[in-house]
C-alpha cells in the first residue's frame, strides 16, 4: 500500500517548533510529511530541520525552486491526503477565509481537495479578536476542521487560550482523519444534546446551563465512524453537523415524543441531554403581570425520558449522564440501575475547567458489570471517541 501522505504547513509564531515534533511522530508512525513553510516560520526554525525529520525537500518560496517546479507546487495540493496546518496564525487563517492566495502554502490550501486541518496557535487576545474568531467560523462553515487551542501561559507572558494543541492529540487527530475507523457502519445512532425549557408564560422560562457541546461531539464521532445519526437537540448555539439527522426541540414532552419515534430503530442511544426534571404546573397563556408580594410557581415532576426507554428496552445500547456535585460514583451506578442503562457516563460538575460550558471534560464510564474507566481531562471529542471504543470494546 502506498504510505499515507500529509502535507504539513507551517506559519510563523513561537510554537513553531513544536511542528518538528508533529513531523517526526507522523514519520514515525510510517506517514509521509511534505513541509511547506511560510517565510515567517523560517524566521523561528530552519527549513532544514523540517527537512531532516520529514527526509523531503521543504517548500518556502513559490518561484525559487524551478528544479522541483512541478513536484512542488499544484501537485502537493494534490498528493495530500491531509493538510495539516500547525501552528496556523491569525494570518494564514485570515488569508484563506479572504480567498488570498499569495505564497505556497496559502495557494496550496486553496488548490487541496483534501481535508484541511488548522491547530491555530497565537496570543490570546488575537485568538478572541472577532475578526479571527469569525474567519474560523467562516472556514468551518466550508467545512475546514479546527483543532482549538488549549488554554495556558503563553510565550507572550499572558495566561488563555491561545497555546497550540498538545501535538501528541494533534497526531492523534491526523492519524484517525487518515486512517478511520468505521465500526459503526449500519448502525443507527440516537443522541439527544443540549437543554430542555419549560415556559412559565409567553416571555418566561426556566432551562439549564447545558450548551450541547458533549452530545454534538457525540453525533459527530458516530457520523465519523459510519453510523446513520440522529441528533435531537434542545437550544444550542451550536452550529448543526453535517451528515446528521438534526431535530430540534424544546420542552421535556417534545424530547420525549421525538426520542420515542427514533427509539425503536435505533442501536446505540445516548442521552447526553440535561433534561428539566420539573415543569410549571400551569402554563399562563397571558403574561403574567407584576403585583405587589413574591410571586411562587409550583413546579411539577416532567417524564424521566431515560427511564421510561430503560423500561421499554429490548436490545439497544443504552447510555446515560450522571452530572454529580458529590458522591459520583454511588449516585451514578445507582441512576445505572435505576433506569437500566448499560453505560453511564459520570462527571463532576463542581470541576472548574471541564463540564458544561467548557471545550473539555472529565468523566468516569461505568459499566453495567462493574468497571470503572477513569479518562483524564480532555476535548469532549476525545470522550466521544473513548465512549465508542469503550461500547466496541476497542483497545484504549
Ligand atoms: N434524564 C432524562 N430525563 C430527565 C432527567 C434526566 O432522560 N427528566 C437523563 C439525562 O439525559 C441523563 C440522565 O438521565 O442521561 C441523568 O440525568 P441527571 O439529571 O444527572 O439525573 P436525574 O435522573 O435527573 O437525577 P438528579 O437530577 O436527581 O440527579
Amino acid at each position: 500500500m502506498p504510505k499515507k501522505n500529509v502535507v504539513l504547513g507551517v506559519s510563523g509564531g513561537i510554537a513553531v517548533y513544536k511542528a518538528l515534533d508533529i513531523v517526526s511522530q507522523l514519520v514515525k508512525k510510517d506517514v509521509e510529511v511534505d513541509v511547506i513553510m511560510t517565510k515567517s516560520a523560517t524566521e523561528f526554525v530552519t527549513p532544514l530541520s523540517f527537512q531532516s525529520l520529514s527526509s523531503n525537500a521543504v517548500i518556502v518560496d513559490m518561484f525559487k525552486e524551478p528544479k522541483h517546479w512541478e513536484i512542488q507546487h499544484i501537485s502537493l495540493a494534490k498528493k495530500a491526503d491531509i493538510m495539516l496546518i500547525a501552528p496556523a496564525t491569525a494570518n494564514i487563517i485570515g488569508k484563506i477565509a479572504s480567498g488570498i492566495a499569495d505564497d505556497m502554502l496559502s495557494t496550496t490550501i486553496m488548490a487541496t481537495k483534501a481535508k484541511v486541518i488548522f491547530a491555530p496557535a497565537m496570543n490570546t487576545n488575537m485568538y478572541e479578536n472577532p475578526i479571527v474568531q469569525n474567519n474560523i467560523e467562516k472556514l468551518k462553515s466550508y467545512g475546514y476542521e479546527f483543532i482549538e487551542p488549549a488554554s495556558g501561559r503563553l510565550a507572550c507572558g499572558d495566561t488563555g487560550r491561545g497555546k497550540l494543541e498538545s501535538t501528541d492529540l494533534i497526531v492523534e487527530h491526523v492519524m484517525s482523519e487518515l486512517y478511520p475507523i468505521k465500526d459503526l457502519k449500519g448502525k443507527r445512532v440516537l443522541v439527544t444534546a443540549g437543554p430542555t425549557v419549560s415556559p412559565i408564560d409567553p416571555v418566561r422560562y426556566i432551562t439549564n446551563r447545558s450548551t450541547g457541546r458533549m452530545g454534538y461531539a457525540i453525533a459527530e464521532e458516530a457520523r465519523d465512524r459510519g453510523a446513520e445519526v440522529t441528533l435531537i437537540t434542545g437550544p444550542s448555539n451550536i452550529k448543526e453537523p453535517y451528515n446528521v439527522d438534526v431535530i430540534h426541540v424544546n420542552t421535556n414532552e417534545e424530547m420525549l415524543s421525538s426520542v420515542l419515534s427514533h427509539y425503536e430503530s435505533s442501536n446505540i442511544v445516548i442521552k447526553s441531554a440535561a433534561v428539566a426534571d420539573y415543569k410549571p404546573r400551569t402554563y399562563s397563556e397571558k403574561k403574567i403581570k407584576k403585583g405587589e408580594g413574591d410571586l411562587s410557581i409550583t413546579l411539577e415532576r416532567d417524564n424521566d425520558i431515560l427511564r421510561f426507554l430503560g423500561d421499554k428496552k429490548k436490545d439497544q445500547i443504552l447510555v446515560g449522564f450522571a452530572a454529580e456535585s458529590n458522591d459520583l460514583i454511588e449516585n451514578a451506578s445507582l441512576k445505572m440501575k435505576k433506569k437500566n442503562l448499560d453505560y453511564i457516563v459520570a462527571n463532576d460538575i463542581t470541576s472548574k475547567d471541564t463540564g458544561f460550558s467548557s471545550e473539555d471534560n472529565k468523566v468516569i464510564i461505568l459499566t453495567k458489570d462493574g468497571e470503572e474507566i477513569s479518562l483524564g481531562k480532555m476535548p469532549k471529542k476525545s470522550v466521544a471517541k473513548e465512549l465508542f471504543n469503550i461500547i466496541n470494546n476497542k483497545k484504549r
